[in-house]
């Protein structure tokens, strides 16, 4: 698929996607988020690629959901179309994503960050699900994740008011993994995923699948889910290599298997 929206690389075990609709500021119309799906399903069957890194540009991770695209839609083409559907498949990658995060981070925007497993964010970056000065809510996962990640009050005051924040209130608050300078950002993210990438593929996975049961279970219920996939890794080659290594004080030589 030629992209068209978006521009998808590959540096070394690390897949990188760059938002790229400078003119609406990365907004991210449903011809983005199909071909986001794309790469990222790519990376995914690629045994190669151990992490992705979504970027956008200096002025705008991505100014939300395209308001030019929504404005004319109906309640019944929505739904018959599926409309957001896209963006729930994006939230289901196995493989780890890190957002990189410069500039404006709004609405859809702030939730496809809220979809990735680390956001690093630049200096610049401002959060905010403006939503509602729309006459809409978030649609995307924003009402239910940023509750989660930051609690109920501050995410209330963002949701009902609209309000940006920066990024060191949002590092403050657990949004946001790590400020970096804004020359840093990139490098910083691809290094973060580099060293992601070079760990066991399948035990990367396991442990990204079993922080999000945080999300979705009780302590006792995730503790348990923890205790499987924990056992579970004692069957792999790479716990073997790993431990093995530790203590014949090497680098490990992780297979994937
Ligand atoms: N959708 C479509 N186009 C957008 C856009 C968006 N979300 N955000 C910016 N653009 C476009 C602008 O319309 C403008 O295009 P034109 O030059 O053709 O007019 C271009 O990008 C540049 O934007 P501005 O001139 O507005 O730039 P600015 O620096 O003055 O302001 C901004 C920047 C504060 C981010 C402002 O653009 C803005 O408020 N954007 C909308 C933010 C927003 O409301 N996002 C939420 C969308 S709804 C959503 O995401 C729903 C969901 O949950 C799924």
């Amino acid at each position: 698929m030629a992209f068209q929206n978006i521009i998808v690389e590959i540096r070394g075990q690390v897949g990188l996607v760059t938002l790229n609709r400078p003119q609406a500021l990365n907004a991210l119309n449903e011809a983005l988020i199909a071909e986001l799906n794309e790469a990222l399903s790519d990376f995914e069957s690629n045994p190669g690629i151990g992490c992705t890194v979504i970027t956008g540009a200096e002025k705008a991770f991505a100014a939300g959901a395209d308001v030019k695209e929504m404005a004319q839609k109906g309640y019944v083409e929505s739904y018959l179309g599926k409309f957001l559907d896209g963006w729930t498949r994006i939230a289901e990658t196995r493989k780890p994503v890190i957002a990189a995060v410069s500039g404006f981070c709004l609405g859809g925007g702030l939730e496809l960050a809220m979809m990735c497993d680390i956001v690093i964010a630049s200096e610049t970056a401002r959060f905010a699900l403006p939503e509602i000065t729309l006459g809409i809510m978030p649609g995307a996962g924003g009402t239910q994740r940023l509750p989660r990640f930051i609690g109920k009050a501050k995410a209330m005051d963002l949701i009902l008011t609209g309000r940006m924040m920066d990024a060191a209130e949002a590092e403050r608050c657990g949004l946001v993994a790590r400020v970096v300078r804004p020359e840093n950002l990139l490098d910083e993210a691809m290094a973060a995923a580099a060293k992601v990438a070079s760990f066991s593929t399948p035990i990367v996975m396991m442990a990204k699948e079993t922080v999000n049961r945080a999300q979705e279970m009780s302590l006792a219920e995730g503790a348990r889910f923890e205790r499987r996939l924990f056992l579970s890794m004692f069957a792999t080659e790479d716990q073997k290599e790993g431990m093995q290594a530790f203590v014949a004080k090497r680098k490990p030589d992780f297979r994937n298997r």
